[in-house]
């Protein structure tokens, strides 16, 4: 039988555009791209980058040689479940290999516990000042990012709790935290845990653990042994210089991981990625050498600007591989950073981070804080 023809239906011009192209959800709309740090001027000039926190000296040879190694073999996938990765991780720092899962960066591991844990309806946690993935992470599967006010730059714990309500979800923690670069203790992490009810997972992003001096350590590891709804993740992309690599490691309870393997990307670590991050962490020597360097030019710098308090500059005290620098005389952070591209070097101005007078500026060599520190220097002076 002949179908009647259909009657035309009138419609909106939305209607229309509805119809005709993909809707993308308006949790996705809610989204600003995560900003890289920079490599260039906004004229094209290739600078020095001191904007995304990597390890000036570069990669250790071992690491290298075992990438070089491990590009024998490209046309077959990677261990699917990264499992020397997984051994020498759990070897090193004493941990059940089992409950170590691996992402393409440790940012795939950020997105996806709150992909895991959070949903349209409930709330994602963390700090004014935050790492700036937290917030895409939250918006990415249309939760609702909550953001507590920081005690003069650094984290502070009670105001984190009173900020859970009932539809908190996940708790997102850098510690040290970036951009600032602050501290939270070991006692005040434990109170912070111990404040969350055990259906929050706490996410302790330990991106620059490495750069802590001994007996700094914030205990994350340790709460993840017992603590069901801890998840303590790790870089390569810091301090055992492979951030090209793009390897991030998490440790958590066995069933959280369990959760978390559903939804990572198959393969999710290359084959070259996975050796040289196996030689990575086990050089003790190119670790020590990166942090004593660090250490001590961080110092130095600091002392540097902290020189010039009298000019309006003032560094938020770091235990990371950069400095916050605060700017609130006549330089601008923004003029600091136009000058510093002028001297040859990307740092990373933070507006977009609610820190229009912040300027992050990655620990380099010596010669490059060098330069930085006289340039800052010249620019505060003649202000
Ligand atoms: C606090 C923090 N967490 C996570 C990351 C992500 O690192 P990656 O994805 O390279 O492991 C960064 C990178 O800058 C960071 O600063």
């Amino acid at each position: 039988m002949a179908r009647k023809p259909l009657k035309p239906v009138a419609m909106t011009e939305t209607l229309a555009n509805t119809l005709t192209k993909p809707s993308p959800k308006d949790w996705i709309l809610g989204i600003s791209p995560y900003v890289p740090g920079k490599a260039a001027a906004d004229d094209g000039r290739p600078l020095i980058k001191l904007s995304a926190n990597e390890n000036p000296l570069g990669t250790g040879d071992a690491a290298r040689a075992a990438l070089v190694a491990a590009t024998a073999d490209l046309a077959t996938y990677p261990d699917p479940s990264a499992t020397k990765l997984r051994e020498a991780i759990g070897a090193v720092h004493g941990l059940d290999p089992a409950r170590i899962i691996y992402g393409t960066g440790s940012d795939e591991l950020l997105h996806i516990a709150a992909s895991a844990y959070a949903g349209p309806g409930d709330e994602v946690l963390y700090v004014r000042y935050g790492f700036a993935v937290y917030d895409i992470a939250a918006r990415r599967v249309g939760a609702t990012p909550v953001i507590a006010p920081d005690k003069d730059y650094a984290t502070d714990v009670d105001a984190l709790l009173a900020a859970v309500t009932e539809k908190t979800k996940v708790v997102f923690l850098a510690n040290p935290n970036n951009p600032t670069g602050t501290m939270t203790s070991r006692e005040e992490i434990a109170r912070l845990h111990a404040g969350l009810r055990p259906d929050i997972l706490f996410v302790l992003d330990q991106a620059y653990a490495e750069y802590l001096d001994e007996g700094e350590d914030d205990g994350g590891l340790e709460l993840a042994r017992t603590a069901g709804n801890i998840f303590v993740t790790r870089t390569f992309s810091k301090i055992h210089g492979l951030a090209a690599e793009r390897i991030g490691w998490g440790y958590a309870s066995a069933e959280v991981i369990e959760i978390l393997h559903r939804i990572r990307a198959p393969f999710n670590v290359t084959t070259a990625g996975q050796a040289a991050a196996i030689a990575a962490i086990n050089d003790s020597a190119w670790i020590e050498s990166s942090r004593a360097h660090n250490a001590r030019w961080r110092e130095w710098l600091s002392n540097e600007i902290g020189a010039l308090s009298n000019h309006g500059l003032r560094v938020v005290p770091s235990k990371t591989n950069f400095l916050l620098i605060l700017f609130d005389g006549k330089l601008t952070a923004e003029a600091a950073m136009k000058g510093l591209w002028e001297a040859g070097y990307a740092t990373r101005w933070l507006p977009g981070q609610d820190l229009p007078n912040g300027l992050r500026i990655t620990i380099g060599t010596e010669a490059q804080v060098r330069v930085v520190a006289d340039t800052l220097r010249a620019m505060a002076e003649s202000a």
